[in-house]
């Protein structure tokens, strides 16, 4: 009983602040429009930059040329639990991926590193902003495979060790 009220507690602070983030947003100058429209071109910058390798209708596990991009929320949420945090380090990422700036390291040894693609820092902000705020879609079989294979934490304990140590 006293979990369920806590954690009816954690639900209302999460709604408040999401909804004061929009006042605020809105008190700035921004309309309510122009936030949806930011979180649009978000979304298709999404798709047409990121979905070609990180695909959310990818079949299979073996038929992957990138984990699904839910998955690299999951994790990056897990070092990165703020929004500024979230999006500092994605954007980061995205404009100079290195073996030695990865926290995915099976994702690494499975796939090789991410390619270096031409993006704008902009773009790859709004990408990142709208990864943090948004469900993401992700492929029927993930949340299976998600707990089979990191249910117990231990495959992924080396990488969050990691981003700890460069976060300090
Ligand atoms: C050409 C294919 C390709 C494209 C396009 C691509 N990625 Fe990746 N990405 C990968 C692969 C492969 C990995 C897994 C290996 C790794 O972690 O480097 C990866 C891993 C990542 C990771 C985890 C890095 C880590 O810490 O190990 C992030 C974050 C990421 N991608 C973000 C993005 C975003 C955002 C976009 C779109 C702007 C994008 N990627 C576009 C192939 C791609």
């Amino acid at each position: 009983m006293k979990n369920f009220l806590f954690l009816i507690l954690i639900i209302m602070f999460t709604i408040s602040c999401n909804s004061s983030k929009k006042d605020i947003a809105i008190a700035e100058g921004k309309t309510l429009e122009s936030l949806q429209k930011e979180n649009i071109e978000g979304l298709k910058l999404l798709q047409t930059h990121c979905y070609i390798c990180h695909n959310p209708n990818a079949v299979s596990h073996d038929s992957l040329i990138a984990p699904p991009m839910a998955a690299v929320k999951m994790r990056y949420k897990m070092s990165y639990d703020n929004q500024e945090g979230f999006v500092n380090a994605i954007s980061k990422w995205v404009l100079d991926p290195t073996e030695e700036k990865a926290i995915m390291l099976g994702a690494v040894a499975n796939f090789k590193v991410m390619s270096k693609l031409l993006y704008k820092e902009k773009d790859v902000k709004k990408i990142a902003t709208f990864i943090y705020e948004n469900e993401l879609e992700q492929p029927e079989w993930f949340e299976a495979h998600q707990k089979e294979m990191h249910g117990n934490g231990k495959g992924m304990g080396v990488g969050i060790g990691r981003a700890n140590r460069m976060n300090q």
